[in-house]
């Protein structure tokens, strides 16, 4: 996710900019830039890369005098990391300065009206897109925040902005929508940034904006508007006490549990510009650049595996495609048969993983096309891919991968949806029931959480002594066992096996004892009465039994020495209810017994290594 910060004071602005972009850096990005005023002229300095190079830039030049200014990290979603394409970006009339950390989904239509109107453009950026609409927006003698407020109300998506203009080089305008952004009241200084580590060693006096509030800061003073109607809104400061690191974790105790609780976001991010809520339509541009695959064969590692095995009887039932999925690390070596009309999938969020890269290379060896889904832009898969989509999830710092397969799951939905349609295998009320059920997981998903965790704490503190443990589920809950018990491992250092539950009776069985807790997965679907007969196999031999379930109904009871029930979601959507209760339990099982959660002994964030 892009990192914003704006300054108005009485210090050297750009120097305080910059050090709070680097504060900033754990967000992760690709470019970085500044924007000061000085002398009344507007001065734009931008690299790609990392912030030194932009330091190296910067310490050629004057700008000793500015004391307004404001940076940006840029973690690309539309436009290559290029300088080009990193923020600041200035509106091609009226020399207005914007960052934006976000997605604006109209920004083509408003490009070709602008385009249409004399503006220039020099990026491929959806922002560059928007400054300009502000600029658009000028009228004669009317305000900038006017104009500022209505080029808002007009864009369609995610933003958090920061604007200066030379014509007020003592005032930042910024504004936010489903995006952060926050407000930092200093004394004779003001700053506005998307997180509170970039102006934290100035000031602990926040004010948390809301979606659709628009503020407009100087040295002296700071006031928020209502972006509807520019409406002044009375906030009040909050006091932080947190330190710089927790505050980078969003005051969350660990990376990891910031990142669950950022997978509400991680869906709608993920979602932005393919599903479209009011037609209940849905569709994955990128796929376009392919033709129709013959069939499919999804290879990755890990968790990105888990995301893959989960997809697959999606994308057959309702694509039609037949699909396989592999482990990487044996793909690569077993000389495997493909057919040209065979279109390979690699999943891997950090997009450099060994195995991953190499089952690629192989794939476009034997002259198969060769598609990625990935987090990180500009990875190494993303680069050799024929072509490349981004889960736009946005940086996941902590080993263990959470918000990412959460993300990777969505986008595999979609294109289960996107090829059933294009390929006509898709029922219309399937469509429809996703699209639906897609667009109010997030709601769904922020309010379930603190409960899901609660719970989590309780499982937590009463199987974690255990010596081992099995996770075990049939047909979309087998790859969320799979994922669950290696989630437990990789944290817990607990010995755990995700298990199809049909495949209990053919040995594994023999394991169930007191001593020997198992964890069903068993939603209300199809396969419930089946997972429950595997069940009770269990309880008969005094194994002890936790069920994760639905709220109980007539004909889907349950007895279990612990029910955690789940709330309900729309077929293959239950899965995004069940993976943060599997990861939630790993996390309160990790914290419980003391351990590093977010860099757990022998584990590597990206294994780069065969
Ligand atoms: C997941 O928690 C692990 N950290 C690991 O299994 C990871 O998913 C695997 O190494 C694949 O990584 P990738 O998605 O970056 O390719």
């Amino acid at each position: 996710m892009c990192g914003i910060i704006g300054y108005t004071g009485h210090r050297p602005a750009v120097p305080l900019v910059v050090e709070g972009l680097r504060r900033l850096e754990y967000r992760g990005y690709d470019s970085s830039g500044v924007c000061f005023a000085q002398n009344n002229e507007l001065r734009v300095v931008r690299a790609e890369g990392k912030l030194r190079l932009l330091e190296d830039k910067l310490a050629v030049m004057e700008h000793s005098l500015a004391t307004t200014a404001m940076g940006h990290t840029r973690w690309a979603t539309h436009g290559a990391p290029t300088e080009d394409n990193a923020h600041p970006h200035r509106s091609s009339k009226g020399d207005l300065c914007l960052v934006h950390n976000g997605i604006i989904e109209n920004y083509q239509e408003c490009k070709s009206s602008l385009i249409a109107k004399g503006f220039r453009f020099s990026s491929e950026t959806d922002t560059e897109v928007l400054v300009n609409c502000v600029a658009d927006e000028r009228a004669p003698g009317g305000s900038l925040l006017e104009a500022f407020a209505r080029a808002l109300r007009k864009a369609i998506g995610a933003y958090a902005v920061a604007l200066i203009s030379p014509e007020e080089p003592d005032t930042v305008y910024a504004a936010r929508h489903s995006a952060p952004l926050l407000l930092g009241v200093g004394a004779g200084e003001n700053f506005v940034a998307s997180d509170i580590p970039a102006f934290l060693p100035y000031t602990r006096d926040v004010v948390f904006l809301k979606d659709g509030e628009i503020v407009r800061i100087t040295p002296s003073s700071w006031e928020v508007f209502s972006l509807e109607d520019l409406r002044p809104i009375a906030k009040q400061p909050r006091r932080i006490e947190w330190d710089l690191q927790s505050a980078q974790k969003g005051g969350f105790r660990h990376f990891m549990l910031k990142e669950i609780y950022e997978q509400p976001r991680a869906v709608t991010d993920c979602a932005a510009g393919r599903v479209d809520a009011a037609l209940l339509d849905a569709r994955v541009p990128e796929l376009d650049a392919l033709p129709f695959p013959g069939r499919l064969r999804i290879v990755a590692c890990g968790t990105s595996f888990h995301a893959g095995l989960w997809a697959m009887p999606l994308i057959e039932s309702w694509a039609g495609i037949p699909t396989a999925v592999e482990i990487a690390s044996e793909f690569r070596y077993r000389d495997p048969l493909l057919t040209p009309d065979e279109l390979v999938l690699v999943i891997s969020q950090s997009g450099e993983t060994a195995d991953t890269l190499a089952a690629l290379r192989i794939a476009r060896h034997k002259g198969c096309r060769v598609l990625g889904l990935c987090n990180a832009l500009g990875s190494s898969i993303a680069r050799e891919a024929d072509v490349v989509i981004y889960t736009q999830a946005g940086p996941e710092i902590s080993v263990a991968s959470t918000k990412a397969m959460s993300s990777q799951m969505i986008v595999l939905l979609l294109m289960a949806l996107h090829w059933g349609k294009a390929g006509g295998a898709l029922p219309g009320e399937t469509l429809r029931q996703a699209v639906t059920g897609i667009s109010t997981l997030p709601s769904l998903l922020e309010s379930a959480l603190p409960g899901i965790q609660a719970e989590a704490r309780t499982f937590a503190a009463r199987y974690s002594s255990c010596d081992g443990m099995f996770f075990l589920g049939r047909g979309q809950c087998y790859p969320l066992a799979l994922e669950g018990a290696l989630k437990v491992k990789e944290l817990s250092y607990i010995h755990a096996e995700g298990y199809a539950a049909g495949e209990m009776k053919h040995g594994p069985i023999a394991l169930i004892e007191p001593a020997f807790p198992s964890f069903f997965l068993a939603p209300h679907d199809e396969l419930f009465p089946k997972t429950k007969s595997n069940l009770e196999e269990v309880q008969a031999r005094r194994g002890p039994v936790i069920a994760l379930t639905n709220p109980p109904r007539p004909g889907m009871e349950l007895r279990a020495d612990d029910i955690w029930i789940l709330p309900e979601a729309w077929g293959p959507l239950e899965a995004f209810l069940l993976l943060p209760a599997l990861q939630l339990f790993s996390y309160e099982a990790a914290t419980y017994l003391g351990k590093d959660v977010d860099q757990p002994r022998n584990l590597a964030k990206s294994v780069t290594v065969e």
